[in-house]
């Protein structure tokens, strides 16, 4: 069962930072997921669609610049990552899976991706609740997974999963049965949980035949 570390190790560093990923791969996570917005056609890694919460700045991120988010404080110094730097530093190390979040997300990724080298794209899944952005990367790029994000209708999800062709289909913790398991793997899909950070719950995953699952604490993935 693969470890994707959420947010980066968002339980041991601020989340989605570059430290976040740091630590995530020191951890010992297979994968690292992260949150991306698009700011002036630019994807920035952050998961609200305000800096309330995570910066020491306040409002919506529509309404900064590029460089005026990228002057905010993340958490211990760090800046709001940019795609492209987490790229950089994950690239050979570590899987990566970018949620996209916001609109315009799935075009800006697609322009990004053509000049990705086809070898680190085995390595990448691109996942989202939004199904349009999804669509997006589907029609303009062949060569990514892609990875839909179920919220409570399942059967809904599994059907766009079996439209888009994608790989895997992430489940949230609360809605994880042997059934769902059993009827998204006999569809060829991957069956990966979010947020499971107990070890008694990744446990419970790992018997269930879970392929992965999403934790803020990478290290707690036990034999
Ligand atoms: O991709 C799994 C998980 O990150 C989805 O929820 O809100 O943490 O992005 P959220
Ligand atoms: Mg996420």
């Amino acid at each position: 069962m693969l470890m994707i570390g959420h947010r980066g190790a968002m339980g041991c560093a601020p989340e989605n930072t570059l430290l976040s990923i740091h630590k995530a791969i020191e951890l010992g996570a297979d994968w690292v997921e992260i949150d991306v917005h698009c700011v002036a056609d630019k994807l920035l890694v952050i998961h609200d669609e305000t800096v309330d919460r995570t910066t020491n700045g306040r409002g919506k991120l529509i309404d900064y610049s590029f460089e005026e988010l990228r002057a905010l404080d993340a958490g211990l110094g760090q800046r709001i990552p940019t795609l492209q730097e987490v790229l950089e530093v994950t690239v050979g190390k570590v899987g990566l899976n970018i949620e996209l979040k916001g609109l315009g997300t799935g075009k800006v990724l697609t322009s990004l991706l053509r000049n990705t080298p086809e070898t680190y794209k085995n390595k990448m899944l691109v996942s989202s609740f939004l199904m349009p952005e999804l669509e997006q990367v589907v029609r303009l790029n062949q060569h990514v997974k892609i990875g839909v994000l179920a919220g409570n209708n399942i059967n809904e999800s599994i059907a766009w999963a079996t439209k888009l062709k994608a790989f895997s289909i992430h489940l949230r913790l609360q809605k994880v049965t042997p059934k769902w398991i059993d009827r998204a793997h006999d569809l060829g899909l991957k069956v990966y949980v979010y947020t499971v950070n107990k070890v008694v719950q990744i446990r419970r995953m790992k018997e269930l035949g879970v392929d992965g699952v999403f934790s803020d604490y990478p290290n707690r993935l036990t034999s």
